[in-house]
């Protein structure tokens, strides 16, 4: 009698949800599956009920199912780590979180390619409920390092000079326009490709002051004097002649390695200019930085930014979970729009 009741009760507060798990490493489009499962809709009491809205495809989701990213939750996991949702149901003893308030993982590793999840209340941080989803769905990875890698390695003042390669990333498009804000130069590289063209306005009308591609970096012919900090996120020959734009002191901060090839870096300008180098990873520093204070004052300046329209929204392509298979694979191969899965 008392199993039924359990069972019964166990059935009735469970609410059905869709997810998209791995349960082995792999390539991507083919190891995350689509699949349902219960989660209890009464949390307890440090838990809370989180309605995902909206999530990314980054390039990291697509390194942690292949296997190759330093964070490795437990598998059969949910793929995703960034995303947005609304609380909907607080257990007795959270104090940080309410019913309706928005939140975004607390750090990686989450699974937020989900309809509905049950998180403890550490693993959720609240966010401004007013931001629109296309900047929600994306506040906790490519602005805030961008924000961070121009703010924490060199004391940069109005009228510096900075480069970075993989300019059309989404990362390096917040570069441009929170240089813009700032009043920071950008010298920005881009691979070469048929549209040329459209994409060198599309990065001039963020802000960008010059816009090259990777062969005329490689053919040294642009001189860009005073330039203070190179961010690099392709590595190889790009980072190599990247470092080799950089003044006397200046800095090469690595935070991606898109072309897959170990960061090289010119010997001369190491040794004769003092340049150094450096390596920046978002999840470090929410690790590192314990203060919800820090990251909020974060939050409030790039939402800040992002309300009044200084920053733009990003160009995304929108999916349903069941369109999983071709939005990674697109995801993987094609860098123009990011992915975006509704889970609404
Ligand atoms: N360290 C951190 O905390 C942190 C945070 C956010 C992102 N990231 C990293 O930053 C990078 C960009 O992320 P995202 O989300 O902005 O990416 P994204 O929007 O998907 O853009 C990818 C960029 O990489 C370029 N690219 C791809 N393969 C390349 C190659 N072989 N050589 C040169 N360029 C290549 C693409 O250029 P094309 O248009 O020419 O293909 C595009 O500019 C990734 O490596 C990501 O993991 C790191």
């Amino acid at each position: 009698m008392l199993k039924v009741f359990m069972l019964r009760s166990t059935v009735q507060r469970a609410a059905s949800t869709r997810q998209l798990i791995y349960e082995g490493y792999g390539n991507p489009p083919e190891a995350i599956k689509l699949n349902s499962t219960n989660v209890a809709d009464k949390p307890g009491a440090k838990e809370v009920l989180v309605k995902w809205i909206a999530a990314p495809i980054n390039p990291a989701d697509l390194n942690q199912i292949q296997g190759v990213y330093p964070v490795k939750p437990n598998l059969p996991a949910v793929g995703g780590n960034e995303g947005f949702g609304r609380v909907i149901s607080v257990g007795s003893n959270v104090r940080s979180i309410k019913e309706g308030d928005h939140v975004i993982p607390n750090k990686s590793g989450l699974g937020t390619w989900r309809e509905l999840g049950l998180h403890s209340e550490a693993d959720v941080f609240p966010i401004d409920n007013t931001l629109p989803l296309e900047y929600a769905a994306v506040l906790q990875v490519n602005p805030p390092t961008a924000y961070r890698m121009l703010k924490d390695f060199i004391g940069l003042q109005k009228g510096d000079t900075i480069v970075q390669n993989g300019a059309n990333s989404a990362v390096g498009k917040q570069v441009i326009q929170i240089c813009r804000i700032l009043g920071i130069k950008s010298v920005n590289v881009v691979r070469n490709r048929e549209n040329l063209d459209e994409l060198v306005k599309e990065l001039k009308d963020l802000g960008a002051n010059d816009v090259i591609t990777q062969e005329e970096l490689y053919g040294r012919k642009k001189k860009f004097p005073g330039v203070k900090l190179a961010l690099n996120c392709v590595g190889g020959r790009s980072s190599l002649f990247l470092a080799s734009l950089l003044d006397h002191g200046g800095c090469m901060v690595t935070y991606g390695g898109m072309s897959k090839q170990p960061v090289d870096c010119p010997t001369g300008p190491l040794i004769f200019e003092d340049i150094s180098l450096r390596g920046f990873w978002m999840s470090r520093w929410y690790d590192v930085q314990k203060s919800p204070e820090k990251r909020q004052e974060m939050y409030k300046e790039l939402t800040g930014w992002m309300k009044s329209g200084e920053m733009k929204k990003q160009a995304f392509v929108q999916n349903r979970l069941e369109d999983h298979a071709r939005a990674i694979e697109e995801a993987q191969n094609k860098h123009d729009k990011k992915q975006l899965f509704l889970l609404d």
